[in-house]
């Protein structure tokens, strides 16, 4: 935990076009700066940056943020995280709550592990390219399969001599400890004796989203031997196998950026699709997928496409694969390659725009692809169509949401040529199966659910009461502290100047009003108890705020832009601002406001009208149809202030 005190400080010492300019160059324009987004891809820039108002808005993709929020969008880091990144770069001291003795034992031996496994890396790199057996076999090698050396240096690279324990030795004479050279794998250690793990392997280092190398691949140059074609570091307390996935650190922002995941086989798919300017691919490392890896993707992008090696071993990987990735509520395609095919040889054999095309040509959604897979022979047996059928409903079954697992059902139904009823009855039996099958396995679940009548669709409160209460709080937090009006309550008293929020909050204490938006209720509770507490700065409090739904509803109004979205008259020469027409704006706000409310108020009357109809309760109706006159009644009265706003 970051206490409050040193939250404000960092927040005050960032600035943030010093932040967002480490990651994106930036022009001044006007009181702003402008430059290409990183969360998109653009060709003219439209992302923004106002230093005064600390925060950040692209009109391209609607992202928009203070610098904590920058960070954390870009960097794909957590709150603290951020907070503590801040802190670093403007030099303040962040202290924490304290950790147990065991916690920083075990940060320890964590930390002395990546800085052998930092150190290995960089020993085998340099044996690779500066070592005569490094350059002769290793260097040699990856030129033999068209690897280019940006590749060989962006990934670490590297090779293993081929002698018993050099690796370990010259580690132990640079005061490496044999205990961490073992715990990280590098090392074996057997009958007391210690043998470089990787000996005459090229090198692969696997890193962590950080971009810490944390584990190796080694694949050995060996073609006559039975040895495994590759070895991996084990399991360890900081390489996971099932959690990682080799290329993460090099694909997160393009990821992120292209909104999609390629997901391959291999090391070596990876290097050559990187090498064809493909940069948003990982390799599940030939471990069957699993949640965790799937998880880890789902932090940058939904969308996933698994291009895996055209041979039965990769096609059953693949089916696998699907059914994971659905589950977690991602979206995923297949692209087939042919058989003896992996995306490696493919990319080999192709320019990039030759890859590109071909990935975008025979791309398909996850039930074409399984119907094209299994329907092959299929013809016109019944039993075998069925068979196909339920295969490919398994998997529409995986997808957690109703709405989108009925959009695929739909899609069946069309390409089989099947009642959708029939496949949603399907559906319904698979989870009631995998139901049983949790809950005799023992895990905790919710009770099964029932099946309940469709519900009618009514716009919820949020949608309806939006856009007034929404209006209401972006003209008290943009224009609230001006003055709209003078009152002179005697001719002797001198003015007294009413700003817009003393004007809005009067309004609403004479005429009790209420916001249904939670959000802005908050908001607007603030406003009311602090609006006149000295120090009190509108876009620091709610830009800054801890509540994120409150900072994100800020940042939304603080962009540059959006004074003039709503009234922009070119009259000739020069463009009506909204601060200049604020007496106009605000009471028609606040009328707009009551009349939305009135109009709930009636057709919640009229919902409970038809109530009592079927229950043939005369009096109770009578009663409402009174209410419902009165009111008409203001309706009309409301009606007639918005065509006379004077003040
Ligand atoms: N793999 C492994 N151990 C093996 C074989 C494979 O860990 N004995 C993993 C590696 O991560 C490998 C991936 O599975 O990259 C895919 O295997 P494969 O397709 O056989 O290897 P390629 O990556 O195609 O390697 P190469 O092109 O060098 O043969
Ligand atoms: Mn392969």
């Amino acid at each position: 935990m970051i206490d409050h005190a040193t939250i404000d400080r960092i927040m005050n010492a960032a600035e943030i076009t010093e932040v967002v300019g480490d990651f994106v160059s930036l022009k001044k324009r006007g009181v702003n700066m402008l430059g290409l987004c990183p969360f998109h891809n653009e060709k003219t820039p439209s992302f923004t940056v106002s230093p005064s108002k600390g925060i950040f808005k692209c009109f391209g993709c609607g992202k928009g943020g203070n610098v904590v929020n920058f960070l954390m969008e870009h960097e794909h880091i957590t709150y603290p995280e951020a907070l503590k990144t801040l802190a670093k770069k403007y030099h303040i001291e962040v202290e924490e709550t304290e950790e147990t003795a065991e916690e920083i034992q075990q940060k320890n031996e964590r930390e002395s592990m990546m800085v052998v496994t930092a150190y290995g890396q960089k020993y085998f790199t340099r044996t690779l390219l500066e070592s005569e057996e490094g350059q002769a076999v290793g260097l040699s090698y990856f030129k033999e399969r068209g690897f280019r050396r940006e590749v060989l240096d962006k990934f670490q690279l590297g090779y293993s001599l081929d002698k018993r324990n050099a690796f370990t030795e010259e580690a132990q004479k640079n005061g490496y400890k044999i205990n961490y050279l073992v715990k990280t794998g590098l090392t074996i250690e057997k009958n007391d004796r210690h043998f470089d793990r990787f000996a005459g392997r090229v090198i692969f280092p696997i890193h962590s989203l950080s971009g810490r190398v944390i584990g190796f691949g080694g694949r050995t140059l060996r073609t006559d031997t039975k040895m495994a074609k590759y070895l991996n570091s084990p399991e360890s307390d900081i390489y996971h196998k099932s959690r990682s996935l080799y290329g993460i650190y090099y694909a997160r922002n393009a990821m992120a950026k292209a909104d999609k995941c390629y997901l391959v086989e291999g090391y070596t798919d990876v290097l050559s699709m990187h090498q064809s300017g493909i940069e948003n691919v990982v390799a599940s490392s030939g471990t069957s997928l699993t949640e965790d890896q799937v998880r880890l993707i789902r932090r940058f992008t939904r969308n996933v496409t698994i291009i895996y090696d055209g041979d039965e071993a990769g096609v059953k990987a693949s089916l696998r694969g699907i059914d994971i990735i659905l589950e977690q509520g991602m979206h995923v395609r297949v692209v087939p390659l042919p058989d003896g095919e992996d995306p490696d040889s493919f990319a080999h054999a192709r320019s990039s725009s030759e890859l590109l095309e071909f990935i975008d040509q025979n791309e398909q959604d996850f039930i074409s692809f399984k119907a094209k897979l299994l329907s092959s022979g299929v013809g016109d047996d019944p039993v075998r169509k069925a068979n196909l059928i339920s295969e490919v409903v398994r998997s529409v079954a995986a997808i957690p949401d109703r709405l989108e697992r009925s959009l695929y059902l739909a899609e069946c139904s069309k390409i089989f040529k099947v009642e959708e009823n029939i496949l949603f009855e399907e559906v319904a039996k698979i989870k009631r199966r995998q139901y049983e099958q949790r809950r005799r396995r023992g895990e905790y679940l919710p009770p099964e659910p029932k099946k309940v009548a469709p519900k009618q669709y009514s716009p919820g409160k949020e949608i309806l009461f939006n856009a007034e209460e929404k209006e209401i709080i972006r003209i008290m937090l943009m224009h609230g502290d001006r003055v709209i009006t003078e009152v002179q309550p005697t001719p002797k008293d001198d003015p007294i100047k009413v700003t817009v929020i003393d004007f809005i909050l009067q309004e609403f204490e004479s005429d009790p009003m209420d916001f249904h938006v939670s959000v802005y209720k908050k908001v607007f509770g603030i406003i009311r108890e602090k609006w006149n507490q000295p120090g009190f700065h509108f876009q620091n409090t709610f830009i800054n705020h801890e509540d994120p739904e409150i900072s994100s509803l800020a940042v939304d109004i603080f962009s540059p832009g959006y004074e003039l979205s709503k009234i922009h008259e070119k009259g000739g020469a020069y463009i009506r601002t909204e601060s200049s027409m604020l007496k106009e704006v605000v009471p028609e706000s606040i009328i707009s406001f009551r009349s939305r409310q009135v109009k709930r108020l009636v057709a919640e009357i009229d919902e409970e009208i038809e109530r009592l109809q079927k229950a043939g309760d005369i009096d109770g109706i009578m009663e409402l149809l009174k209410q419902k006159k009165n009111l008409d009644e203001l309706r009309k009265q409301i009606s007639q202030d918005l065509n006379r706003i004077i003040l």
